[in-house]
C-alpha cells in the first residue's frame, strides 16, 4: 500500500510526454537483455567469451550494463518489485572487486527469476497500435553541413572498417552509386587503396567527393613522420588532397605532428583538421597549445552513449563539442563496439521504428542526424547500404527523441548521465541513494 502511495506520487513527478512506453514495452526490453545469450553462456560457463570484436571495454563492464539495463526497464515494468531490483542493481554499481561483481550478477539473476513469469505475461499483452506523426517535417535536417573554416561536408557517408580487398571495393563503389559523397577511411583500415579506386572507377568528378581519413599509427605521430604519412596516403588514395584529415586518437608525439598537419593544411593539401576518440578535457588541453583547432571530432554515438569511445563520463560530449562549433561525427551509431548493448535489438527503437514504418537502423541513424551528428554507416550490402541512405524524408518526432535520450539512464554503469532528460523516472528511484525497503 505505502509503496503503491510512493510510487504514485513519483509518477506524479515525471515529465509528461504524449507517449511513454507501456510495461509491456518495458517487460519486453528486460527480457530481451537478461537474455543476451553472451550473458547467459557466461553464465553457464563462468568463461568470458571468445570475441576478437570486444577489446576495448572488459567484459565486466560490458555485463554490468546489460543487467543494469534488464533491471531498470524490470523496475519500470514492474513498479512493486521495484525494491529487490534496485537493491540488485546497487550491488552491480557498487562492487569493487570481480568477485563481488560476479556475486552481484548471481543476485540479479535471482532477483530477476521471481518476476521473469510476470514480465513474460506483461510482454505478451497485445501492444496498443497508436498512430504517430514521422513526416519530415517533424524536425528539419540539412543534407550537409558547413564547418567553421566554410567547407561543406555530407550528412551522410559511408563507414569503411573491414571493406577491403576486391569486396570492400565494390561495396564503396556501390555506395557511391547510391549517392553516398563522404567516405571515412583510417590508416588503419587498410583500405585507403580501395577507396581511391572506387573513387576513380565511379567516374564521379573528385570534388563531389569528400574524403576523411585518419593517422592511426603512433610511430607515425611525430613532427616529420605525419607529413609523410600524408603523403603516402595521397598516393594510396590517388588524390592530391584530403577533404577531412584526422587524427585517430590522441597520441604521444600530437602536437608535432598537428604542425606537420597545420602546414598540409595552409598548403591546400588537407582541407579541414579534425580529431578522433578526444574527450573534452583531452581536446581543450589539445586546443590550448595549436594554432589551429580541430574543425571535427569524430567519436562514438549511440543511443546509449553520446560521446566518447571507452567511458561515458557522464556529459554529453557530443553536444558540448558542438558548442564549440565543431562538426561532430558519430561513429558506430548501429554497432555495440564497443559495449555490449545492441542498438539494433532495442525494443523501444524496434517500437518507435514500427511506427514510423522504418527499419531500426534507419531510426538510429535519424536519431542521430536529428542531434546535429554527421552518420558514417558501414555495409557491404547493397540493400543495407540503400536503407542506410533513405534517412532524408522521415523525422523522429520530439516524443519519440525524447524516449530515445532517455535510453542512457537504463544503460549507464559508471556515474549517472547527468545531461539526459530522465522522462522514465529513473533518477528519483536511485539506486544508490534510496533506502532498499521503499
Ligand atoms: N574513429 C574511430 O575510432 C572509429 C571506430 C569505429 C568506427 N569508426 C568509423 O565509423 C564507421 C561506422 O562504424 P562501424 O562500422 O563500426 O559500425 P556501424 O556502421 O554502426 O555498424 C556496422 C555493422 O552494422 C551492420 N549493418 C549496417 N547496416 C545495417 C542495417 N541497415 N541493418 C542491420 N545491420 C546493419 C553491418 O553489417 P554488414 O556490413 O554485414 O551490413 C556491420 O556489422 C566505421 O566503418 C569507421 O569508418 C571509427
Ligand atoms: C540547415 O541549413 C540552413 C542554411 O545553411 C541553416 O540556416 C539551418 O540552421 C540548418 N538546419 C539545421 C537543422 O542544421
Amino acid at each position: 500500500m505505502a509503496a503503491a502511495l510512493v510510487a504514485l506520487v513519483l509518477d506524479g513527478l515525471q515529465p509528461t510526454l504524449a507517449w511513454r512506453p507501456s510495461p509491456a514495452d518495458f517487460a519486453s526490453a528486460a527480457l530481451a537483455a537478461r537474455n543476451d545469450f553472451r550473458l547467459r553462456k557466461f553464465e553457464m560457463s563462468g568463461q568470458f567469451p571468445e570475441d576478437t570484436h570486444f577489446d576495448e571495454l572488459d567484459w565486466n563492464t560490458g555485463f554490468a550494463e546489460v543487467w543494469l539495463y534488464a533491471l531498470r526497464a524490470a523496475r519500470l515494468a514492474l513498479p512493486k518489485a521495484s525494491g529487490s531490483l534496485r537493491q540488485a542493481a546497487r550491488g552491480l554499481r557498487t562492487a569493487r572487486s570481480e568477485r563481488r561483481l560476479h556475486r552481484s550478477f548471481a543476485a540479479a539473476g535471482e532477483a530477476f527469476d521471481h518476476i521473469v513469469g510476470e514480465l513474460q505475461r506483461l510482454a505478451n499483452e497485445t501492444p496498443v497500435v497508436e498512430h504517430r506523426d514521422c513526416s519530415p517535417a517533424m524536425s528539419a535536417v540539412n543534407r550537409s553541413i558547413h564547418l567553421s573554416n566554410g567547407l561543406e561536408m555530407p550528412m551522410l557517408g559511408l563507414g569503411t572498417t573491414m571493406l577491403n580487398g576486391e569486396n570492400g571495393k565494390g561495396a564503396i563503389l556501390a555506395a557511391l552509386r547510391e549517392g553516398y559523397r563522404l567516405i571515412d577511411t583510417a590508416q588503419a583500415y587498410g583500405n585507403e587503396a580501395e577507396v581511391g579506386e572506387a573513387v576513380l572507377e565511379s567516374g564521379l568528378p573528385r570534388s563531389e567527393i569528400f574524403i576523411a581519413t585518419k593517422l592511426s599509427e603512433d610511430r607515425d605521430c611525430k613532427r616529420g613522420r605525419a607529413r609523410d604519412r600524408v603523403q603516402a596516403q595521397l598516393q594510396l588514395l590517388k588524390t592530391s588532397y584530403i577533404d577531412q584529415y584526422m587524427l585517430h586518437g590522441p597520441c604521444p608525439g600530437m602536437l608535432g605532428a598537428w604542425k606537420d598537419l597545420e602546414e598540409l593544411y595552409d598548403a591546400g593539401v588537407l582541407r579541414s583538421l579534425g580529431v578522433s576518440n578526444f574527450d573534452l578535457d583531452e581536446l581543450s588541453r589539445f586546443v590550448k597549445k595549436v594554432r589551429i583547432a580541430p574543425h571535427l571530432v569524430q567519436n562514438k554515438f549511440s543511443i546509449y552513449h553520446r560521446g566518447w569511445a571507452p567511458v561515458d563520463p557522464a556529459r554529453d560530449i557530443a553536444r558540448a563539442f558542438r558548442e564549440q562549433g565543431r562538426v561532430v561525427m558519430g561513429y558506430c551509431n548501429l554497432d555495440a563496439y564497443p559495449h555490449l548493448l545492441q542498438p539494433l535489438e532495442d525494443t523501444f527503437v524496434r517500437r518507435i521504428a514500427t511506427h514510423c514504418r522504418r527499419t531500426v537502423a534507419q531510426v538510429l541513424l535519424r536519431h542521430a542526424l536529428q542531434h546535429g551528428t554527421v552518420v558514417i554507416p558501414k555495409s557491404e550490402r547493397p540493400e543495407r547500404l540503400r536503407e542506410n541512405a533513405d534517412i532524408f524524408d522521415f523525422a523522429l518526432s520530439p516524443e519519440d527523441m525524447r524516449i530515445l535520450d532517455a535510453l542512457p539512464m537504463l544503460a549507464h554503469h559508471g556515474r549517472e548521465p547527468g545531461y539526459v532528460d530522465d522522462v522514465f523516472g529513473l533518477r528519483n528511484r536511485d539506486e544508490l541513494a534510496a533506502p532498499a525497503d521503499l
